[in-house]
């Protein structure tokens, strides 16, 4: 068993393959944390806990440098507390101290450490999952009033993560729309500084992801503490560093306009945040963090379909004769999944109408959706379809109907964002009538995928049909909203894949790949932007989940042209998609395209289930490279993009990794035979030439 206990000084150590993550029982009864990093498999060697100061001078402890593995805001604690609650007789002031635990075994060893409050009848369990491979500890906390009267939640986080004094670099991504999950690193100072969203989705802005390390990690090499919380609307990751160089890290739903009133039996669980650390730099991380979602965490397991989708050609400008030769011309290429985007429904032929009104409209398909799908599927392809559920136009007939189901303040205008409002997902009534008509058309088509898309943010969140005491409470139910509808249509047509969007890349998080195998990434389809947004997704998710069109160019986003073989090359360290107008292809560019997604369907194994490793970023120079290797290391393709360069600059040799030493391997890229070895140690050459060029380069074990 991986969960070790040590009864006498009451101290635990999960143990990972080569990390250990310790925490004990003060003796003041507080569960403090004791260390995480590099595998000590004795028990023994945990550090001691320290002892609790004594309070009398300005220099009290009671920040980072106490350690609580669940600090509640009481006594003389001043940090960034994970849990902050009013009891019902106006006391404001929480101190949990260890009751008991359980270890269990499933498929991920389970810790659960029992608090309790030392007066009121408030239990906290704090649940650690031990993810052994990947050296990853998924945590979450469940709290339970087990009294009569209400209490009322005000900060509800999930965890706090502790790393070793002076490790003050912080790694995040952030981002806006159209340039999401860029990389951002910093030396912080004394102080906090918060990674966050008050959107109501995810959002574009910031990505629930951290990394710490001392300002020694590279790439390849140095230790890396790091986490992501699987939560898909208002999140908060708070980075607590004071001036003695201890940093605490807590993070969890936002407690920004945030109150849950708790009442006597009831409980409430918070999202999970996922921690791990490692000795292999951020590509070590990321490797174990896209393990931990591609075994753990998806839906499904296998390589995703090639997909077309018809947005960027049509928009809401669809007929079905165009998508009918759109959908022969996909076919023709290979291509294995059809998607038909926003504008099938209800009076939707620009963003102005008809969001709401999830019934096909015949004057685009006028005999139905069905014959449609009959010819999709007759091509060879499966069929899918966009929604955009928790929105209204406020001229739909749903809004017509029922103009009390979104969130609104009654004294103030509801503001308009793309001509859309947000549905109360937090109504039941709300939620019944979303499952019924999504689960309605999927029941009477033929449909294998859903692209759930999410256009605005929210604003003037207000719920005035509920008791004032719960109407802050919509933050946290719209976000349970969507997930319960997402698993109830999952159990209702298990068949049916989803992808997460929202106005590109603004829902993408560990929260929503519970459910859907992909993410749309950004709405810039630009080859070259793509690799910015790509590399920082890339930090967090794995490949398999990042959805990549093929574009013409010249759309919306930006101009640039760029060859065809670029910009496969650029949408192909993901799941391929395309998502250009077909009919006006010429026969070169159709058979260019129909090459590379017989080759992309050859090799996507490694890049969607592979490890990945990133060469060269597109931040350090004008040569971006990326490599998969296949998890039995037999197989491995190098990507290899250059953006602009000057004369005579020859292309940097590339130094492969995550090849096996002695082994064999032949690549597209030199003649002859040569060793893992030889490729990681004394690397590789492309020739590459021109603007906008690229490679992929095959190497596989003979
Ligand atoms: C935003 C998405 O990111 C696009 O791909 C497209 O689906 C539009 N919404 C449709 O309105």
């Amino acid at each position: 068993m991986p969960i070790l206990f040590d009864e006498e000084r009451c101290v635990w150590a999960l143990q990972g393959s080569v990390s250990t993550y310790g925490l004990g029982v003060d003796v003041e009864g507080c569960l403090r944390h004791l260390y995480h990093g590099a595998s000590l498999p004795r028990i023994e060697d945990l550090p001691a806990i320290d002892p609790p100061s004594p309070p009398q001078t300005f220099e009290s402890l009671g920040g980072p440098e106490v350690r609580y593995e669940y600090p509640a805001w009481g006594g003389m604690f001043y940090g960034e507390p994970c849990l902050k609650a009013t009891f019902s007789d106006g006391v404001r002031d929480a101190q949990l101290v260890y009751e008991g635990h359980r270890v269990s075994d499933g498929a991920a060893p389970e810790l659960a450490v029992d608090l309790r409050d030392t007066h009121y009848p408030l239990r906290v369990s704090l649940h650690y999952r031990l993810f052994e491979e990947q050296d990853i500890v998924e945590r979450y906390a469940v709290l339970k009033n087990e009294g009569e009267d209400p209490i009322m939640l005000e900060d509800v986080l999930t965890a706090a993560w502790y790393v070793p004094q002076g490790c003050g670099y912080l790694t995040h991504l952030a981002g806006r729309f159209a340039g999401e999950t860029q990389v951002y690193r910093e030396g912080i100072s004394p102080g906090k500084k918060v990674l966050e969203s008050r959107r109501g989705v995810t959002s574009h802005h910031a990505n629930p992801w951290f990394a710490l390390d001392r300002g020694n990690a590279t790439e390849d090499t140095g230790e890396v503490w790091f986490g992501a919380l699987a939560w898909s609307g208002n999140w908060k990751i708070a980075v607590d560093h004071d001036a003695h160089g201890h940093v605490q890290v807590s993070g969890g739903i936002n407690d920004f306009d945030f109150s849950w009133r708790l009442d006597g039996g009831g409980e409430f669980t918070t999202p999970t945040f996922v921690g791990g650390h490692t000795r292999e730099g951020f590509g070590g991380a990321s490797r174990n963090l896209h393990r931990y979602v591609l075994d753990h965490l998806l839906p499904s397991k296998g390589p995703l379909p090639v997909l077309y989708n018809s947005w960027e050609a049509t928009y809401f400008d669809i007929n079905e004769e165009e998508q009918g030769k759109m959908a022969e011309k996909a076919a023709s290429l290979g291509v294995e999944l059809f998607v038909v985007d926003d504008g099938w429904f209800g009076e939707r032929h620009d963003d102005r109408r008809g969001l709401g009104d999830w019934r096909v409209n015949r004057e685009t398909f006028s005999n139905g959706l069905k014959p449609f799908i009959e010819k999709v599927r007759s091509l060879g392809m499966d069929f899918g379809l966009w929604v955009e559920p928790e929105m209204v136009n406020p001229d739909s007939d749903l809004y017509r109907e029922h103009p009390d189901w979104i969130y609104r303040f009654p004294t103030r205008p509801n503001t308009e964002s793309r001509n859309q409002l947000v549905l109360n997902l937090a109504k039941v009534e709300v939620r019944n009538h979303l499952f019924g008509v999504l689960s309605g058309l999927l029941s009477e088509h033929d449909i294998s995928f859903i692209k759930w898309d999410m256009n605005r943010p929210f604003s003037e969140p207000g719920w005035p049909q509920a008791p004032r005491d719960r109407q802050r409470e919509v933050w946290v139910r719209h976000v349970w909203g969507v997930y319960e509808l997402l698993e109830r249509l999952h159990k209702r047509h298990p068949r049916v894949a989803f992808e997460t969007c929202s106005g590109g890349g603004g829902r993408v998080d560990l929260g929503m790949f519970r459910f859907a195998d992909q993410a749309w990434v950004s709405d810039n389809t630009d080859p070259y932007d793509r690799l910015f947004i790509q590399e920082g997704f890339s930090i967090a998710y794995p490949a398999r989940t990042m959805m990549c069109w093929v574009a013409d160019p010249g759309k919306w986003v930006r101009g640039r042209e760029a060859p065809i073989t670029y910009r496969f090359h650029s949408s192909m360290m993901g799941s391929l998609g395309i998502g250009v107008n077909l009919t006006e292809w010429s026969e070169k560019e159709m058979g260019e395209a129909r090459e590379m997604v017989e080759k992309y369907k050859e090799v996507r194994d490694v890049i969607q289930e592979g490890d990945q490793y990133r060469l060269l970023s597109p931040r350090a120079g004008d040569t971006t490279a990326v490599q998969y290797v296949s998890r039995d290391r037999s197989r491995s393709l190098l990507f290899v993009l250059r953006s602009s360069h000057r004369f005579a600059d020859p292309v940097p040799t590339i130094y492969l990794r995550g090849l096996k030493p002695d082994c064999i391997y032949r690549t597209t890229a030199e003649v002859g035979k040569v060793s893992g070895a030889a490729l990681m140690r004394r690397g590789t050459k492309v020739s590459l030439d021109g603007e906008l060029s690229s490679t992929m380069v095959e190497i596989t074990e003979e």
